[in-house]
């Protein structure tokens, strides 16, 4: 203890009095905050060593800054070893080889697995060997398309034992999406199953593999667990083995390889504003140092937490606070096969009664589903194991805040909503759960070490309250390094912005307690239901089709999925007047480039795009008519047809006069 500060735990002392995180109070969280400013590298060099099994040491925090990115990539902790796997397995060994690590509730109620670290250990192990007989080396890209079973994570951690680097691709997306990320990183093996579960369905995973794969040589091998051994699917001989006769056989030991702090753990590819998904590069030493940290003090993680996050780990929260953070604290991590209104809208609340789940993460798109159905079905069910209720990917409205607060947490838990991107590795602005005074759809305050800026459309910073665009200043050890392949395109779309500074792409106020309130993105990136998409990504879909010759996709408020799709298509001269025919077409073809998750919820047929006269979409425009507010057009006297928007506006009269 602090003799002068007893609020202050130091990270000594959190190891000794077994408690997971040094931030208990508001005064603990300033001189937090304080120090990591003063001495970012001793301050993250402390918890990395804390939280963090090396095999090396490191000797040094921070190497490069913001103004330098092009030239030198950032990088944390360089001169250190490690295998990540050994933190988040071996070591609990000694001291949790019985704990629970991945608690498992399939689709079905009830139908439920569980494995301890011993068994985890042992089954990463086997899958690492299995891997390796089938060539998978060091640094080698491996793809993941699996539904939520805990072979999905099972598959990253063998990934990394090997020091292959994974990129997980959600279930949920098409063929096409699915070859290109293959075809991006350079894949030459595929991990994934017969088919996943959700909602009593079956999603075909092996067949839209075997669809990404026609006429791709790369990969070698596709490794495939069974999930459901009634349903058939399609083996090509020589390339696809089956996870229970490839994996079970193997030994259930294997020596992690070493690897460099800076050396890749994963890519996970993430909608931009423009252009296609692009891969984001995450390292072992820092990102873990950064999930295992912001895991524990933003939870206020307990040695006897049931942790739940229901996200998936086709995307970054999944790998960040389902499997990386959690397991390298050595918690007890549930894994959520289905949805959450199967097979009644109070799944999630059964789970909790029934698995007595003590800290609950789920996405304010859920929170507002369920909040729909009223109170009723959360009554049903005994709550009282639950502390600390978190949120995700997207802002929360006061009023589904409160319903979660007051309804599900009676009151009585913590919330805290967790502010963070692909891009930024883990939290980044969240109350921490015992500290933070809460407000409301607030994100609150940022993590020690986040050094946020605000600023205006020019740069300009902004002090003390303000609205603008939110950037971070200083680097961080959980922050992606670069964009697989194309480090250009990773300075260009993080640093080029504003000078010296990462630009998140979303838009912020700062109150005058210093809040930060997340008002949503600035570019042309679309959060549907807590999903990332880029417009861009919709219109070269659409414009892909004979019959649509330009097209323009502009997000619009939904109450439930946050936002919604509004697409502007004008048709080729040539393409006929059967536009019921023309839409199924464009759907088609969206689901096809994306995936079953990408929905256009508005088709509009337009004459033409408002464009300026040197032929710029002006996104604004459209952007305000899907808003339902034409009266704020702003100047449309640039425009090369000042027409073309009064067409515009009365066609989506039926739309937006909802
Ligand atoms: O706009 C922000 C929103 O989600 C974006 C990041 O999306 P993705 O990389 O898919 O990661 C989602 C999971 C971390 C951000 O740029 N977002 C995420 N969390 C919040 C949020 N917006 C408001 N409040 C949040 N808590």
């Amino acid at each position: 203890m602090n003799e002068e500060r007893p609020d202050i735990i130091d990270v000594d002392e959190w190891v000794r009095e077994g408690s997971r995180s040094p931030i208990q109070t508001m005064a603990a969280y300033r001189e937090h905050w304080a120090r990591a400013e003063a001495d970012p590298d001793g301050y993250w060099l402390a918890q990395a060593k804390q939280r963090v099994q090396w095999r090396k040491q490191p000797s040094y925090g921070l190497e490069g800054n913001f103004s330098s990115v092009r030239d030198s990539p950032i990088a944390w902790f360089g001169d250190g070893e490690l295998n990540v796997t050994e933190s988040c397995l071996d070591r609990h060994l000694e001291t949790r080889a019985d704990k629970t690590a991945i608690l498992w509730e399939g689709d079905e109620p009830g139908d439920t697995r569980s494995l301890s670290y011993r068994e985890l250990h042992e089954a990463v192990c086997r899958c690492a060997n299995a891997l390796r007989e089938l060539g998978l080396e060091k640094g080698e890209r491996a793809i993941i398309y699996m539904g939520m079973v805990p072979e999905a994570a099972i598959a990253m951690l063998a990934c990394a034992r090997l020091g292959a680097v994974h990129s997980v691709v959600f279930g949920g997306f098409s063929a096409e999406a699915l070859r290109d990320r293959v075809r991006d990183c350079g894949a030459s093996l595929i991990i994934t199953q017969d088919v996943g579960k959700r909602g009593s369905k079956n999603i075909p995973l092996k067949q839209t593999t075997n669809a990404a794969l026609e006429g791709e040589h790369g990969v070698r091998k596709v490794l495939v667990f069974q999930r459901d051994p009634s349903v058939e699917v399609e083996m090509k001989a020589g390339r696809d083995l089956w996870w229970h006769e490839a994996v079970d056989k193997a030994s259930p030991s294997c020596e992690a390889v070493c690897c460099a702090a800076e050396d890749p753990l994963f890519i996970l590819y993430t909608s931009g504003s423009t252009g296609r998904p692009k891969g984001l590069v995450h390292t072992c030493g820092g990102y873990l140092t950064w999930t295992a940290y912001t895991h524990a003090v933003t939870f206020d993680l307990r040695e006897d937490d049931v942790y739940a996050c229901v996200a998936d780990v086709g995307w970054i929260t999944g790998h960040s606070y389902i499997v990386y953070g959690p397991l390298c604290n050595g918690a007890t991590s549930l894994m959520f096969e289905s949805i959450p209104t199967y097979p009644e809208v109070d799944r999630y609340w059964d789970m909790v009664e029934r698995h007595k789940i003590s800290v609950f993460y789920t996405a304010p798109t859920a929170i507002r589903v369920l909040a729909a159905h009223g109170e009723g079905p959360v009554r049903k069910h005994d709550l009282s194991s639950l502390r600390v209720l978190g949120t995700v990917g997207e802002p929360i409205d006061p009023a589904a805040w409160r319903w979660y607060h007051e309804v599900v947490g009676q009151g009585r838990c913590a919330v805290v909503d967790t502010w963070w991107q692909t891009e930024t590795g883990g939290h980044c602005i969240t109350p921490i759960a015992p500290a933070t005074p809460a407000k409301p759809g607030s994100a609150t305050l940022p993590v020690p070490g986040i050094m946020p800026m605000m600023v205006d459309a020019e740069g300009a910073p902004q002090i003390g309250p303000a609205e603008g665009r939110l950037c971070i200043v200083y680097p961080w050890p959980g922050m992606a390094r670069t964009v697989w392949g194309d480090h250009g395109r990773y300075v260009a779309t993080y640093f080029d912005t504003f000078k010296s500074m990462y630009f998140t792409g979303d838009g912020a106020r700062r109150d005058s307690d210093g809040y930060y309130w997340i008002t949503g993105r600035v570019d042309d990136v679309l959060n549907i239901s807590g999903h990332r998409m880029g417009t861009a990504e919709f219109e070269s879909a659409l414009i892909a089709i004979d019959e649509i010759a330009e097209a323009a996709v502009v997000g619009y408020p939904h109450p439930v999925k946050g936002q919604g799709v509004h697409a502007y298509a004008v048709l080729q001269p040539d393409a006929g007047d059967d536009l019921d025919a023309i839409g199924k077409h464009a759907h088609a073809a969206v689901r096809e480039a994306i995936g079953a998750h990408a929905r256009i919820d508005r088709l509009q047929f337009v004459p033409g795009l408002p464009k300026t006269r040197s032929g710029k979409c002006m996104r604004r425009i459209l952007r305000k008519i899907a808003e339902g507010e034409p009266e704020r057009l702003g100047d449309v006297s640039t425009l090369a047809d000042p027409s073309v928007v009064e067409v515009i506006v009365e066609g989506a009269k039926p739309f937006t006069s909802r």
